[in-house]
């Protein structure tokens, strides 16, 4: 068994200094998952126990660790960043295994498979050290595997000679070492070489020195891709995507651009979904068969029951769209929305930590807060639910069948009763009891020809002729609504 014979150091105290970040390189996520946690999930599923040596941020890197799922994982400390052979000796007291597999922390797509091979070769051949190797293309910025008079040595790009430059076969940076040999000479490394560091990767000069057998196993590139800078995490997340993108195109997901997708690891899609361009799928999101994300739309943390559309430039998170619903165009649902079946939420809406029960419509220009919606309530265009008073927030509630007209502003806490009315325009503060229709607004007066003298006035007073307007009259108006049922007679004069 592979774990019986083997402790893996993974190396990951590094300054990360090429990223040009704040943050450590390490924790920066492929596909929503920090970068360090692909190679310590590959070692725990094989059962293997790891020493994470860690320096900079390095309560920040634990703290990740410990929230994941990750098990088996020591820690050793590197003071100061003196190198990559200087960060194994840091893990000496850990050492208890026959053989110690290295390797650094910024190889994110490695795999079982990988490593078990690797492990194969190595105990075959008795090696002390076997390192994997790969042919580039593109070598630079690694260290070249140069072969001389029957002896394998690792140089720095920043030591290599100009010839030594055009080798294109590279150190992965993943070794596994005999510990007997290890141990005996973790001390011997120097820090002769341009960068000033103690380079690991002279482990294998001083091995072919005292005739230890040495083993290269080469493997293909993407796997062992190291990630030193931005572009190459570009590069390693554009591999990683792909790979998720084409999983569930294997499935049955249909995406209509899916070079401009985004998918997360943490997903969940159904056969017969159909993903539109430039949508983004982030961790802890499900989207049910039968169901579509539109164009540009962002979803994290967030399901999509069966057979829904969710319009393009939406955004959810941690959220639920119950099953036949509508979103968007242009909506937010966040922090903890959870709709009934046959619900449509529509352009510039946005609803946070709300329940909508079914059939319920919300379809324009909206703001719904803390609130609870029964079934099949009708919220008007621009409808608001004030939730919060400068201070504490408050809980609006709208019971079944209940029909809010448009610009109304709900002042919670406040309560709409089943089947109540509450008529555009009004800012309701008080609860609206059962089928009663709530209005709350200033009537309408309408002065006979005002408008008309007006436009005189102001004419004479500027100079113009007066030009009179197509309607010489003005007709009183005539709109009588169910939700103005007000004439302007009952009014008294306001100041005009
Ligand atoms: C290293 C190898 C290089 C190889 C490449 C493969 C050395 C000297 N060079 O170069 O031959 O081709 O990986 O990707 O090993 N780290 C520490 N402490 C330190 C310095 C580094 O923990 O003092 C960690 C880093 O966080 C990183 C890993 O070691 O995870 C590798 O260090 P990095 O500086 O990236 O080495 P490379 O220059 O990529
Ligand atoms: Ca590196």
């Amino acid at each position: 068994m592979i774990n019986k014979n083997i402790r893996a150091i993974v190396l990951a105290a590094g300054n990360s200094s090429r990223f040009n970040t704040k943050r450590t390189k390490q924790l920066e996520p492929i596909c929503g998952y920090p970068m360090l946690l692909y190679p310590l999930k590959v070692l725990n599923s094989l059962n293997i126990l790891t020493t994470l040596v860690v320096g900079r941020q390095s309560e920040d890197i634990k703290k990740v660790i410990n929230d994941s799922d990750m098990k088996l994982v020591d820690y050793a400390y590197q003071e100061e960043r003196l190198g990559t052979g200087d960060a194994v000796k840091c893990s000496k007291q850990t050492w208890d295994k026959e053989n110690i597999l290295v390797l650094n922390g910024d190889v994110p797509l490695i795999n079982e498979a990988l490593i078990k091979n690797f492990y194969e070769k190595h105990k075959e051949q008795n090696s002390t050290i076997t390192f994997l190797t790969s042919t580039v293309i593109d070598p630079g910025g690694y260290g070249r595997v140069v072969r001389e008079n029957g002896k394998v040595r690792i140089v720095e790009e920043k030591d290599c000679s100009e010839e030594e430059k055009d080798i294109d076969l590279i150190n992965s940076g993943i070794y596994l070492i005999k510990k007997e040999f290890l141990e005996n000479n973790i001390d011997k490394l120097d820090c002769k070489n341009i960068s000033g560091e103690f380079y690991i990767t002279d482990l294998i000069k001083i091995a072919e020195n005292l005739n230890e057998k040495i083993q290269t196993l080469s493997v293909p590139y993407d796997y062992v891709r190291g990630v030193n800078t931005l572009e190459e995490l570009w590069v390693v997340e554009q591999i990683k995507r792909s790979e998720l993108i084409k999983k569930w195109m294997a499935k049955g997901v249909r995406f209509i651009l899916p070079q401009t997708v985004h998918i997360d690891q943490n997903v969940k899609l159904s056969p017969n979904v159909t993903i539109d361009a430039g949508v983004q799928l982030l961790a802890g999101t499900i989207v049910e068969s039968g169901s579509s994300i539109g164009a540009y739309s962002i979803l994290k943390n967030s399901k999509i029951k069966e057979n829904s559309i969710i319009h393009p430039h939406s955004v959810l998170s941690d959220s639920e769209v119950g099953i036949c619903s509508q979103v968007g165009p242009f909506a937010h649902l966040r922090n903890n929305v959870v709709t009934e079946e046959g619900v449509v939420i529509g352009n510039f809406v946005e609803v946070k930590k709300s329940k909508l029960g079914a059939k319920t419509k919300a379809k324009h220009l909206s703001y719904l807060g803390d609130a609870t919606v029964g079934n099949s309530v009708n919220i008007g265009a621009g409808t608001i639910t004030c939730n919060h008073d400068g201070v504490n927030k408050h809980k609006t509630r709208i019971e079944d069948g209940a029909y809010i007209g448009s610009n109304s502003t709900l002042i919670a806490p406040v309560t709409i009763g089943r089947g109540a009315y509450t008529a555009a325009g009004s800012p309701i503060t008080r609860d609206v009891p059962e089928n009663d229709l709530a209005i709350a607004r200033v009537r309408q007066v309408n002065k006979t020809g005002y408008a008309k003298k007006m436009r005189e006035k102001n004419a004479i007073k500027n100079g113009h002729v007066v030009s009179a307007p197509k309607h010489e009259k003005q007709e009183e108006s005539k709109r009588f609504s169910f939700f103005a049922a007000v004439r302007s007679d009952d009014f008294s004069e306001t100041n005009f």
